[in-house]
């Protein structure tokens, strides 16, 4: 196995493929052995803190659920549930933190809080979630299209659809081109990830045989893919006033029958990392419904409740993902 004891996971970029494959194979591995009752406690005295400076439904009870069963003690820290940024700097909390806690989670939107935390904790930090980056969730991603294709993952082919330059496209990115993966982005230019990106992973790309297609064609974005990937058109800490402009250049790339169609492959899967503003039960989904008269807005329930959806699959494999994070990085005895 390969030693990632005491690394932290920041972004995916300070990952070989290797390690990736071998996280993918820790996780399925835990999978199997939760369901069939046998899983071992590899973090029993081990303590984590999370902390969250936005608010999370999976990623929280991932690391929450990951931690109890294997027999780590967490402590959460909210948005509003500490010092942090408001009269500590994050170089302080780290060191404070790295002197009582084994490891960190942090969500938040800044990359380099999350950089300058792990420099100065001297445990493993690992990504909750930034305006840049989301590792855990793709590798939640990555396990979840293993189960659902027969092919290796250098096989696949997958499109991500909409607001494509954000921490998800630019986080699917890294792990494709990583793996030799096919991707393709399909969204409006205005939104595509900075050249500067682009250029490191096409670099990437030519050293791992992965095919990065970033265009503004829907069709050559979902020809022959086998998944169909995509996310909220509004990220966490923008405003809903930002809206209106952004749907109408959108709704091109909403995920509904037609696109799903495009791809050719009627055994297509529907992916989605979740929170999705799906319909009118939310309270942004009403938004959408009573001043643009949308009932969805980049999937809807067509697509969302059809049998190509892997939605609830990928978010179990959050806990599954997280869990192996954990116990690579925590535990020794692996
Ligand atoms: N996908 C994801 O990160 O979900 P949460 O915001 O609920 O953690």
């Amino acid at each position: 196995p390969f030693n990632l004891y005491n690394k932290s996971l920041l972004t995916l970029k300070d990952f070989s493929a290797e390690e990736i494959h071998y996280l993918l194979d820790l996780s399925a591995e835990l999978k199997a052995a939760r369901a069939e009752g046998r899983e071992t406690q590899r973090l029993r005295g081990k303590n984590i803190v999370l902390i969250f400076e936005r608010d999370s439904t999976r990623t929280r009870s991932s690391f929450e659920v990951a931690a109890f069963e294997q027999g780590a003690q967490v402590t959460y820290i909210g948005p509003s549930g500490s010092h942090i940024g408001y009269k500590e700097t994050i170089q302080d909390a780290a060191r404070v933190l790295g002197r009582m806690y084994s490891g960190i989670e942090y969500r938040g939107a800044s990359q380099q809080n999350i950089e300058a935390l792990a420099r100065y904790a001297g445990v493993p930090v690992w990504n909750g979630m930034t305006d840049e980056e989301h590792p855990l969730q793709v590798l939640a991603d990555l396990l979840t299209m293993r189960e659902h294709t027969s092919k290796p993952l250098s096989e696949v082919a997958f499109a991500f659809l909409g607001h494509v330059g954000f921490n998800m496209g630019r986080s699917l990115l890294l792990g494709a081109a990583k793996l030799g993966m096919d991707i393709r982005l399909g969204g409006p230019k205005a939104y595509w990830p900075d050249e500067r990106n682009l250029d490191y992973i096409r670099t990437l790309a030519l050293e791992t045989g992965a095919r990065i297609t970033v265009t503004e064609d829907l069709e050559s974005a979902v020809k022959g893919c086998d998944f169909i990937h995509t996310d909220v058109w509004l990220s966490m800490g923008e405003d809903t006033s930002q809206w209106g402009e952004r749907i109408q250049q959108l709704l091109p790339y909403q995920v509904n029958s037609r696109a799903m169609a495009l791809t050719g492959n009627p055994n297509a899967k529907f992916m989605h990392c979740l929170p999705a503003i799906a319909n009118k039960q939310t309270v942004l989904g009403q938004k959408l419904y009573k001043e643009y008269g949308l009932d969805g807005a980049e999937v809807v329930d067509e697509v969302f409740e059809s049998e190509a959806s892997i939605v609830f699959d990928q978010a179990e494999n959050r806990l599954h993902t997280t869990k192996a994070v954990l116990v690579a990085t925590l535990s020794k005895c692996l």
